[in-house]
């Protein structure tokens, strides 16, 4: 039998997650139990992890099967990630082999890597959940990787479609936020691609420096018009960006451009501290009714303020939510009764 990855979410088709989105809408009103007996889910974080770790286990003890979590480093070996490395310095097992003896114990297995690489040209390529995804013999999930975090996405596509109803012609804005780190770029482009696929009106707000890669712009912008939406445009200015809003997506992210050069980065960086959302700022979205949305964790008064966080339009907690609904359905497609 042919494995069936989960590496983006636009490796499968609109159809596919369309039947994701309703087996997980099914799961949350509590029609489907059972379907992942005997089932083992290996989960690899090279990075840490709140949610995604805790809903995959409970997802898996909810539907009958087993959860095993790897930190490498912490317990378990450390990995080489180098395809070709000469391995006399402190990493002990490669993934190649890492990824071939866990294909043997478990039916699948997730992969958390964010971005190691030093030049983007290399990070950009996944290397890492690549590497996994080529040498284990059964279905690998991306747990998020540099360019890509499809279960925050799928997620994030089952919010959308719970709060708004109709998604087409909704505006979705995707808005840049200060932070103290240079994050990778996975959730924003996901999000986006998340929201093209439902039709969804796409505006990114950036400051000048910090446009998303370009392929990936490309490819948000072919989705809204392939799914009946459209790419609208990008705005520089966080007052302008909100106007109008059906969603606001706030999260932060590091220069594609300045990555690998962290000093430059931090320097372009801290003249964006004003990117924040605020009550105001959410004021400006249509009827100020705008849900706000964050993949958690957030830096509160530092990406969005506690007042908008914590009233009547934050849907964070239901995307976190979400989380467990989406991933109970992709892992009963992937390896369980449904698959
Ligand atoms: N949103 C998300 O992936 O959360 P964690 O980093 O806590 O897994």
């Amino acid at each position: 039998m042919i494995k069936r990855d989960f590496l983006a979410l636009e490796d499968w088709s609109r159809d596919e997650v369309d039947e994701l989105l309703s087996l997980a809408a099914r799961v949350k009103r509590g029609e489907i139990g059972g379907g992942l007996e005997k089932k083992v889910l290996a989960m690899i974080f090279m990075d840490p992890s709140l949610r995604t770790r805790t809903s995959f286990e409970t997802a898996m003890f909810l539907h009958g099967g087993h959860a095993i979590v790897l930190e490498p480093g912490k317990g378990s070996w450390a990995l080489e990630t180098e395809p070709g490395a000469v391995m006399d310095g402190d990493t002990v097992e490669h993934i190649v082999d890492a990824a071939r003896v866990l294909g043997r114990y478990a039916d699948a297995l997730g992969v958390r890597s964010f971005p190691r690489a030093a030049d983007w040209a290399v990070a950009r390529e996944d290397p890492v959940l690549r590497s996994f995804a080529k040498y284990c013999e059964k279905p690998v999930i991306n747990f998020e990787s540099a360019r890509r975090h499809p279960c925050q996405a799928l997620a994030d596509a089952m919010t959308l479609r719970e709060k708004l109803g109709q998604t087409e012609g909704k505006r979705f804005v995707l808005t840049w936020a200060w932070h103290p780190k240079a994050l990778p770029t996975a959730v924003p482009a996901s999000a986006a691609l998340a929201a093209a696929g439902l039709g969804m009106e796409i505006v990114i707000a950036r400051p000048p420096g910090y446009e998303l890669d370009p392929e990936d712009t490309a490819l948000i912008r072919r989705l809204a018009q392939q799914s009946g939406g459209e790419f609208v445009h990008i705005i520089d200015d966080p007052d302008e960006a909100t106007v109008g809003a059906d969603a606001v997506y706030v999260k932060s992210w590091g220069s594609v451009k300045l990555y690998g050069k962290p000093g430059e980065e931090a320097a372009l960086r801290a003249g964006f501290r004003d990117w924040r959302l605020t009550p105001a700022r959410l004021r400006s979205t249509r009827g100020g009714k705008a849900i706000v949305m964050h993949c958690l964790p957030v830096r509160r008064n530092v990406e969005i303020d506690d007042a908008v966080l914590d009233g009547p339009n934050s849907v964070v907690v239901d995307q976190a939510e979400n989380r467990l609904h989406t991933e109970r359905a992709l892992l009963l497609k992937v390896i369980g009764r449904e698959s």
